[in-house]
């Protein structure tokens, strides 16, 4: 089932999400659902809440379905090692059309639960890293514009609220 995409000024994505405690068929199926979700709406990562689910439930594939391996699923996901720095241009599928340049850690690890209930650490660099913070945030209520200026914050919520009004977001 593919679930339509929450976007900014939703509540659901600025609260912190509830940790998993329930690891069963109905948590498989909605991690499909997340994946399919995210390919449907073109992304490389997506967070439960994006999809109006308040659970820290992130799934990733920065290969976009290219390499199977790179499919990653974090659930209850705590950030325990940051590494460095980049800046990229990031975008967020809440924000649909607005990116800006976010530095964050160029290495990052993160204990996580697989959708046995099994904690591991996993971890990435470059593009992974950058994913595995973005999703991470999402479950903390936080998104890509906590990152930016207070100026261009507001020039992006300005633009959102004139959308809203002209019923295109
Ligand atoms: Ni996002």
């Amino acid at each position: 089932m593919i679930y339509p995409i929450v976007k900014y000024g939703d509540p659901v994505l600025d609260k912190p999400a509830a940790a998993v405690t329930v690891f069963d068929a109905e948590l498989k199926k909605l991690i499909e659902d997340m994946f399919e979700s995210m390919y449907a709406a073109h992304g490389v990562g997506l967070a439960a809440p994006q999809i109006g689910i308040a659970k820290r439930i992130a799934v990733i594939d920065c290969s976009f379905k290219e390499d199977p391996t790179a499919r990653m699923v974090i659930i209850n996901p705590e950030i325990i090692n940051k590494e460095g720095r980049q800046t990229h241009s990031e975008g967020c599928l809440s924000l649909p059309d607005f990116r800006e340049n976010v530095t964050r850690a160029m290495k990052c690890t993160v204990r996580a639960q697989d959708v046995e209930g099994k904690w591991s650490e996993t971890g990435g660099e470059e593009l992974l890293a950058r994913a595995l913070q973005h999703e991470t945030d999402h479950l903390n209520g936080k998104l890509f514009i906590s990152h930016v200026s207070a100026l261009k914050r507001d020039l992006i919520k300005r633009k959102i609220r004139k959308l809203q009004k002209l019923g295109e977001w």
